[in-house]
């Protein structure tokens, strides 16, 4: 099971890697709505405890009366059994169990929709960055229409000064079917769904790494949709946006493989800024190395493994849409050459 002992590694071995190719990355969290870094975050976690609070007291009631019945009225010594009184019926106990819980439900109900309501009503800052994520089969395409970046699945981002907040407003789109975004630590999940335009936002106030996963199901590769999204001190990011800004490196040594992927379909799929390839159905290569992962999520980005991904993509993920072009091995050995140049 090669396949998924890769996508396995991911969470466990793998993350180091990603973390190794973004300069901001010292540490990789754990996905978990407890540990939020970004405002929507943190409210979240505030229900969350409100929620847990009121169910702890209503589980050690249950449980605590319920041990008191099965201790209190056990059946005691070997006597005659006897029945207990029978009682059917008592309008003040189902009044009770009827009324209580919907209470609990209404306040449940009414301090969600405050702060649901809280969140999306924020309106957007001059100074918030814009950015696109579009959902495919399966796949992250993340695009910065006022910076003229296109990545994908690792998503980078500028920590936000409490000071003078600088959020991101993320504007969501499916191209296929629907997915949901979902990274715990910055905002609540929203979906992705084809002909539809939803919005989230996030306010990250601490630099790092932290992940999300596509959060609803879409067909045989779900469970490879990771986002890796970075968060930069603002220089930091600043210096990203602008690497990111300039055209494919065109590196001498690497012509025959930029010649060979010219000549190839490769190019009806991806886009590499500065040459001829400008399809849109696959992720931009325009700088891929500067990305952690190969096949959002399915292995890290090594020349290794990338030269066994355009060998064939099944290796590491069965379902992805990239076929194996049935290429010589000297062919695939030139275009991973000229990949591993487009930093
Ligand atoms: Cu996309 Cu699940």
């Amino acid at each position: 099971m090669p396949i998924r002992a890769a996508s396995a590694g991911l969470i466990g071995l793998g993350l180091p890697a990603i973390a190794a190719a973004a300069s901001a990355a010292d540490r990789v969290s754990t996905p978990s709505i407890f540990s939020p870094v970004s405002t929507p975050a943190f409210a979240i976690r505030e229900v969350a405890f409100f929620v847990l609070g009121i169910t702890a007291v209503v589980f050690v009631l249950v449980s605590g009366l319920t041990a008191y019945a099965l201790v209190r009225y056990r059946r005691r010594g070997s006597g005659p059994a006897v029945e207990p009184p029978q009682v059917y019926g008592s309008t003040q106990i189902e009044l009770a169990w009827t009324v209580v819980p919907m209470l609990i439900v209404i306040v449940l109900f009414l301090v969600t929709a405050r702060y649901i309501w809280g969140i999306e009503r924020r309106p957007q800052p001059d100074n918030a960055l814009e950015i696109t994520i579009v959902g495919h089969q399966w796949w992250w395409e993340i695009r910065y229409p006022t910076l003229g970046i296109v990545t994908a699945n690792q998503i980078h981002l500028p920590v936000s000064d409490p000071e003078k907040p600088t959020p991101t407003f993320i504007t969501l789109q499916s191209v296929d079917v629907v997915h949901s975004f979902w990274v715990p630590q910055l905002a609540g999940k929203m979906d992705v769904i084809p002909n539809k335009t939803n919005r989230v936002w996030v306010e990250p106030l601490t630099a790092g790494t932290f992940v999300g996963q596509c959060a609803e199901y879409c067909g045989l590769e779900h469970a490879l949709m990771l986002l890796t999204v970075v968060v930069h001190p603002r220089e930091e990011f600043d210096r990203w946006a602008a690497a990111q800004q300039t055209p494919a490196r065109d590196d001498p040594a690497a012509r025959p493989g930029r010649e060979l992927f010219a000549s190839l379909a490769c190019i009806n799929c991806h886009t590499i800024r500065g040459t001829p390839a400008n399809g849109i159905f696959g992720p931009d290569l325009t700088h891929l190395m500067s990305r952690g992962t190969i096949g959002a999520g399915a292995a890290p980005n090594t020349p290794q493994h990338l030269r066994a991904w355009v060998d064939d993509p099944a290796t590491y993920k069965s379902g992805a849409l990239m076929p194996a072009m049935k290429l010589s091995r000297d062919d695939v050995d030139k275009l991973t050459a000229y990949l591993v140049t487009l930093r």
